[in-house]
């Protein structure tokens, strides 16, 4: 009862007592749990953060210039040769882990289950989680070890996930060296700041997105992990793209080369008007600006070999020395709000079901932690070799153009 007292108290500061709205209802192992999420919730950053959905984004007067890139395709014989030693060397000396960040929602895609389940539709049949996994198997035989493969979900897709690799056998890879950690939370809240109750009766939580990794690689051990196991470099990497080469000599020795302790894979954007971010030297830092915060003429801007000036698109391929991620983890990122559709129970206990967005969702995105950054390598890499994005149901990024992308890729490289 006492632990309810100062439940009530807390949530009479703060203006949120509909959280309470389900307690009788629930059973008491259901009523302690209620209790334990609101007592986990920090208020002022809640309040902070709606704070924050009043002003909208701000643009700053940073400073955007274009960064520097390496062109994996114009390399050298001999350069490329030097460096793919190098890679392999580290690679071999075990000093690579990869990283799949499956805890997104995949609500464009319209996919219920977790993202990396989805069948592309190759004739296979193979899920996303399959497509990635055979290159970094390859890479293993190629290596002679077990590169670690480490595995981001979220608290709504985890069971889920588990158990599709248990069904598949972890698709043949080595089950110690898979493992799996869940990304942290946050509750949503409606254009009130009023936290959401879910349909059980307990506070409606939403991944905390993608940049979200490093705290919860921190506090889940996986971080731990990589320390036992002596990794150097963590390859994060995104759960659809089945062309994503997380297991990339070059990549690794371009990084160690420059002495840089992060780097990230780009492509040419397809066109000025394409809404991707790119990379981007922000107040003189690492960075990736969006699409909405340069102006036209920027976006068409051409250096004097006609290349687009700001037109290395982040595809959320992205190279980190384990020895950052420690202090990303500890420094904050920025949190960026979402406006969604979510159900919820109302202040009366009646369920509300959205039809248009009625809520906030708040993420954080990895490329903020580049700010952290005193320099990265960006390694230009061809679209056509590493970019099959499955985002959306139907059109552009869709299953049918990642299946194409897929298919000609290994057409060509079968070559
Ligand atoms: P996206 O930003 O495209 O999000 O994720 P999404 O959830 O897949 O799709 P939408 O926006 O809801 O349609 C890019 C990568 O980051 C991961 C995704 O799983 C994907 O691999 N991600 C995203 C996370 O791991 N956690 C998150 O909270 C968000």
């Amino acid at each position: 009862m006492e632990k309810y007292e100062k439940v009530k108290e807390i949530l009479k500061k703060n203006n949120q007592e509909q959280l309470l709205v389900c307690y009788d209802k629930l059973d008491e192992k259901g009523k302690e749990k209620l209790l334990d999420q609101i007592l986990n919730v920090d208020f002022d950053l809640i309040n902070k953060l709606y704070e924050q959905t009043k002003k909208g984004v701000e643009m700053g007067d940073d400073v955007i210039e274009p960064v520097d890139y390496v062109d994996k395709s114009k390399l050298s014989k001999e350069e490329y040769e030097k460096l793919e030693k190098i890679g392999d060397q580290a690679i071999k000396d075990g000093k690579l882990a990869v990283l799949t960040l499956a805890g997104g929602q995949g609500t464009r895609l319209g996919y219920n289950g977790p993202k990396g389940t989805f069948d592309i539709g190759l004739d296979t049949h193979e899920s996303l989680f399959e497509l990635i996994c055979k290159p970094i198997k390859e890479a293993n035989k190629k290596y002679g070890i077990t590169i670690p493969w480490y595995i981001m979900t979220s608290h709504e897709n985890n069971a889920q996930t588990v158990k599709f690799f248990e069904d598949h056998d972890y698709f043949g890879y080595p089950k110690n060296d898979v493992i799996f950690f869940i990304q942290g939370e946050l509750p949503m809240i409606d254009t009130e700041g009023k936290i959401l109750v879910n349909e059980q009766g307990f506070l409606k939580l939403a991944a905390d997105g993608h940049g979200g990794v490093f705290e919860s690689m921190l506090k889940s051990g996986a971080l731990e992990d990589m320390n036992k196991r002596k990794i150097e470099w963590v390859f994060i990497g995104p759960v659809d793209n089945p062309l994503v080469n997380m297991v990339d000599p070059i990549f690794v020795a371009v990084a160690e080369t420059r002495k840089c302790m992060a780097a990230g894979k780009s492509v040419v954007k397809a066109r000025p008007e394409e809404r991707v971010g790119v990379f981007c030297k922000r107040n003189g830092k690492p960075s990736v600006v969006e699409y909405t915060e340069i102006s036209e003429e920027m976006s068409n801007k051409r250096d004097e070999n006609g290349e687009l000036v700001f037109g290395e698109s982040h595809i959320n391929c992205n190279l980190f020395n384990i020895k950052r991620v420690n202090e990303i983890a500890a420094n904050k990122l920025p949190y960026h709000e979402a406006f969604k559709k979510a159900n919820y129970i109302n202040s009366k206990g009646e369920l509300v079901v959205a039809d248009k967005p009625n809520a906030y969702k708040f993420e954080t995105f990895i490329f903020d932690a580049f700010q952290s950054m005193e320099s990265m390598a960006i390694m230009r890499v061809k679209r056509e070799d590493e970019f099959a994005p499955v985002k959306n149901a139907e059109g552009v990024d869709s299953p049918e153009t990642a299946r194409e992308l897929y298919i000609n890729f290994h057409k060509n490289s079968a070559k």
